[in-house]
């Protein structure tokens, strides 16, 4: 319990888990996509980056609320970063936005046009990734994931299966499954979660979905084309 200033502003806590909750209670935006109110905290994106009166900038979604402490959520510089950050997801991203499945429901997309994002001053430098189409459900194009985690999570966390995994390091870090295999060749369960919570086009649904399961006569189909997008949770 306390009370912290934020843009000014004194607003007062009881049990949020951390700073992000506050400033969000407090009716003020601040851009995630990493951020899952019902899993555990990833931090990795940085966009929730606050700044604290002496200019320490740090994750909002990682700190625990402190009684006296001011922070502001919209400088200058935290503008600057968070684009920053923004046009360098993009430029290691494919940027085939207008015939992407996601597109006017891709938050990275979105995040870039309220940053009135034009351009990238940056050279993808990646692998290109195969598109695993093998699952009857879903179609995973690591060629557009951001790293976020947020299906990792919710396959290990939400399902209990955890069939996505981060591999490798540093630059080359990305997410998969054991020994690289196709998603068919794994334990998923085709329940579409991966999906929900993506928020790019990195994971998408089969655009045939309906066919598929048809063809296949399992009625689980229902649980991706229905039932997953209500779940997503904000
Ligand atoms: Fe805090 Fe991504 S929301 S680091």
């Amino acid at each position: 319990m306390g009370v912290m200033t934020i843009n000014g502003r004194r607003v007062a806590f009881t049990d949020e888990k951390n700073v992000l909750s506050v400033i969000r209670k407090a009716g003020i935006n601040i851009p995630t996509l990493c951020y899952l109110s019902e899993m555990s905290t990833f931090g990795a994106c940085r966009l929730c980056m606050v700044e604290d009166e002496r200019g320490k900038m740090f994750a909002s979604c990682s700190e625990v609320p402190r009684d006296g402490m001011t922070i502001y959520t919209n400088t200058v510089r935290l503008q600057k970063y968070r684009k920053m950050i923004i046009q360098l997801l993009l430029g290691s991203h494919d940027r085939d936005c207008t015939t992407c499945a996601q597109s006017g429901d891709c938050r990275l997309q979105d995040l870039a046009h309220k940053m009135n994002i034009t351009s990238v001053p940056y050279h993808d430098t990646r692998d290109v990734h195969t598109i695993d189409t093998s699952s009857p459900s879903i179609v995973r194009n690591m060629n557009k994931c951001i790293l976020c985690g947020d299906c990792v999570r919710a396959c290990s966390e939400l399902q209990g299966l955890g069939v996505l995994e981060f591999t490798r390091r540093g630059a080359d870090a990305l997410v998969s499954t054991a020994f690289d295999r196709p998603i068919a060749q794994t334990s998923c369960v085709n329940c579409g979660q991966c999906r929900v919570y993506c928020p790019t086009g990195a994971i998408t649904i089969h655009s045939n979905v309906d066919e598929v399961w048809e063809a296949i006569g399992d009625p689980t189909v229902r649980v991706v084309a229905e039932i997953a997008p209500a779940v997503r949770v904000a």
